[in-house]
């Protein structure tokens, strides 16, 4: 078994694999610079990303430009130190541009940002109105005039249902430069309580040696439907939300990648779109 136990480690870690299997960067920065340049005829400093995790999209934005400055904010201390360890470190002498803090999201509004992303969902880690309006009222405190609060959302038909889906996903680099090889990602919607709007859902990974990760990670989770959240934003003092979906691309049968201003849209099985706060 000597060394085994650092092999697995290596050739197992669970925040590489959700890295290059659930995040998109790149894209998500280009939606939110797009935005906001669309509004102020200038490109944001300041981005703070809520529920940073492994600050990803930190480092990303870092990275970008030499006057970019970003502020990561997660409670979980254990997963920060893996960000300032893995991505901040890959930064180099530029992480002097990263500010990461170990505190709940809700819980300061300074410095101010110019854009504020929480993606991937994680804000309906809250079941109740009173706290999602909360976090939304201090989300809004916490961004300069003018500044806009980025959010993700899915929804669709088939979308609050139990099921299970499978996606392959290549061999890849991370931002670190750890070298990954191809495996399996499996988003698992394990419950729905059409009562409480109780969501249940995980995520494993199978290694190209057929080893499963079961429950890599976990998220007790309730389904938010867009118009209450429109409402609680402006119950929250923005000014005005927008909705952003992009559109199906016959040939290819996949998304264009382009997000639209939309008003409305045909409803599908599932659909993932942006919604955004302005203040
Ligand atoms: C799904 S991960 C998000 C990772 C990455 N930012 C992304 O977009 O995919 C959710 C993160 O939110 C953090 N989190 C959950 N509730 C929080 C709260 N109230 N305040 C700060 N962080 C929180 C967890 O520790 C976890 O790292």
């Amino acid at each position: 078994m000597t060394g085994r136990p650092a092999a697995r480690q290596r050739a197992y870690d669970r925040h590489h694999l959700y890295e290059l299997s659930v995040q998109n960067v790149d894209a998500d920065l280009d939606f939110g610079e797009r935005v906001y340049r669309r509004r102020h005829g200038n490109a944001p400093l300041l981005l703070r990303e809520d529920f940073c995790g492994t600050a990803l999209l930190s480092c990303a934005w870092v990275k970008r430009r030499l006057e970019n400055r970003a502020l990561g904010v997660d409670r979980d201390a254990r997963t920060l130190e893996r960000a300032k360890e893995k991505n901040a470190a890959a930064l180099g002498p530029d992480a002097e541009r990263l500010e990461l803090v170990c505190r709940d999201v809700g819980s300061f509004t300074r410095p101010r940002a110019d854009l504020t992303m929480a993606l991937n969902f994680s804000y309906w880690v809250w079941k109740t109105r009173p706290e999602m309006l909360a976090y939304f009222k201090s989300a809004r405190a916490a961004l300069r005039p003018g500044g806009i609060l980025v959010l993700d959302l899915f929804g669709g038909t088939e979308a609050a249902v139990v099921s299970q889906e499978e996606r392959e996903v290549e061999a890849d680099a991370c931002f670190d430069g750890t070298h990954v090889p191809a495996f399996t990602y499996i988003w698992d919607q394990a419950s729905f309580n059409p009562i409480s709007h109780d969501f249940q859902c995980s995520i494993h990974f199978r290694l190209g040696d057929g080893t499963l990760l079961r429950q890599a990670f976990h998220y007790d989770w309730r389904f938010w439907m867009l118009p209450e959240l429109r409402e609680l934003l402006a119950e929250a003092g923005f000014a005005r939300s927008e909705v952003y979906m992009d559109d199906w691309d016959e040939e290819e049968a996949d998304s264009n990648g382009i997000f639209r201003r939309r008003r409305d849209f045909d409803n599908e099985g599932v659909w993932v779109g942006y919604l955004v706060g302005l203040t």
